[in-house]
């Protein structure tokens, strides 16, 4: 069984069912795994609802229905089958369509997951996609959506642009479908359609730019020195997308430079990028990574099902209330960001970590904890601690790391779900971001517990190595 077979195994389930209940995860690629079957599935004709979770854990299970309706989970549920399994579902009553690692279960759930084909750079709706277009080749207008998931997922990040299926078979229907247009040599800059362009570039520490990254005044001086128009007549900041080929070229020369000077790579200045012709231009949807972000703020602030309006193409309200909510996330997830650097992480042998209280939703911990890490030493993993609102004797943690260290053996999903398996809580996700429920009174000891396996991840690793 190959995991094309996985795909039509799983969309034959799905043609059959009577009806069906979505469950999906609430970030950008979890809305976009729901937008992707829950169109695909009417298509079919078959009535289909939606739950949105933030994480399958005791907590949340009583969300999902109990119905005879077929229940399909999404970018969730391949890490929690035991779960499922003591909710006493049934093997024909489950479908997971997920790309976490996959837990033992003595159930046989029927999944497809892209992970243990080897393709790790694929989301959870880059495989709703290929299901979709199993169920009817008509699906490939969804291609859009899912190369949003993707890239919403960071799977796009390391390469500088989408790779295997993702890349090779997603991204061509999007371009056949000319919904999707590729830009093969763009800038590796986050806020190309909505940042003025020195906000563009001050903000983008990836690759760092001495005088640049971090500094907006110096970026307005270097597009000054130049020579590129910053301002319209009336004084409208120019975004990237809209300045002309031209100066493209010359500020990606000149950045070339300016790293080379500095004795730096250059190879992630620039990356392929996926923009939306369709879509109104200096708005966040002209691109999938903003596009993404504008998803996650819906998500993480409890409104998915507006993410998914969007995605269904509703311009009108929802787009309204998601550009608030968009604000809103940028603007504690920046705060978030300085009180992590203002109030200090500490350091353990293997990992640091913060513990924050109250003060942020146990939602966007993890996002704050990925930007802190390019500001503090990004060689130990980053572990972030906050409170649940929701339960006072649980506490949510959250980690991250980057692709150096996972290269040195690091594995987050493992780390987390082990050592909060020992104290009854439970966790999962991937190598490089990971997250987990634990009790409350285990915060010190399950600090420790992850701390000890990291060094055994480290010194397995370097074993291996000599
Ligand atoms: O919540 P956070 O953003 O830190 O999650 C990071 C990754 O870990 C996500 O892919 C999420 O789905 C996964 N995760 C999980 N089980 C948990 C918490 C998070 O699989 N209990």
């Amino acid at each position: 069984m190959g995991f094309s077979d996985d795909v039509k195994a799983v969309a034959e389930q799905i043609a059959a069912a009577p009806e069906i209940t979505i469950i999906s995860h609430i970030d950008a690629d979890g809305i976009a795994c729901e937008a992707i079957l829950s169109q695909a599935i009417s298509r079919q004709g078959i009535p289909v609802r939606s739950v949105f979770v933030r994480q399958l854990e005791p907590l949340t299970m009583p969300q999902i229905p109990s119905d005879t309706s077929l229940k399909v989970f999404t970018d969730l549920g391949a890490g929690q089958q035991n779960l499922l399994y003591d909710r006493g579902l049934g093997e024909k009553e489950v479908v997971i369509i997920d790309h976490h690692v996959s837990q033992p279960c003595e159930r046989h759930y029927s999944q497809v997951n892209c992970l243990p084909y080897g393709h790790s750079r694929m989301s959870a709706a880059g495989v709703s996609y290929f299901v979709a277009k199993q169920l009817d080749p008509i699906n490939i207008d969804l291609a859009k959506l899912a190369i949003i998931g993707n890239v919403g997922d960071m799977m796009a990040r390391e390469k500088c642009g989408l790779v295997g299926p993702a890349r090779d078979i997603i991204v061509e229907d999007g371009l056949r479908h000319q919904s999707v247009e590729v830009r093969k040599k763009d800038l590796n800059c986050y806020g190309t359609a909505t940042r003025p362009l020195h906000l563009s570039l001050a903000y983008n520490d990836d690759p760092f730019i001495k005088g640049i990254s971090n500094n907006p005044e110096g970026a307005r001086q270097f597009l000054k020195r130049i020579g590129i128009r910053q301002q319209n007549e009336n004084g409208r900041w120019f975004v990237w997308e809209e300045i002309a080929v031209e100066d493209k070229r010359t500020i990606i020369s000149a950045l070339a430079e300016q790293l080379l000077a500095n004795g730096e790579p250059v190879d992630r200045l620039l990356a392929e990028t996926y923009g939306f012709p369709d879509e109104i231009p200096r708005t966040p949807l002209r691109n999938a990574q903003e596009y993404a972000t504008m998803l996650n703020a819906c998500g993480r602030w409890s409104k998915p099902h507006i993410g998914g309006a969007i995605l269904r193409g509703d311009r009108g309200v929802a787009y309204r209330d998601a550009e608030h909510m968009l604000n809103n996330h940028r603007a504690i997830i920046r705060n978030l960001l300085q009180y992590i650097i203002d109030t200090g992480v500490r350091e353990l042998e293997n990992l640091q970590w913060i513990h924050v209280g109250g003060r942020y939703p146990d939602t966007i911990v993890g996002i704050g904890a990925g930007m802190a890490l390019s500001k503090l030493n990004s060689t130990k993993p980053i572990l972030v601690m906050c409170e649940v609102p929701e339960d006072t004797n649980l506490t949510k943690v959250s980690m991250r790391t980057n692709e150096r260290v996972v290269g040195r053996g690091v594995d987050l999903q493992q780390a987390l779900s082990d050592a909060s398996a020992e104290y009854g809580g439970g966790g999962g996700g991937h190598k490089i971001a990971a997250g987990a429920y634990i009790p409350k009174t285990a915060e010190q000891e399950f600090l420790d517990r992850v701390d000890r396996i990291l060094g055994e991840q480290f010194a397995a690793a370097s074993t291996d190595n000599r």
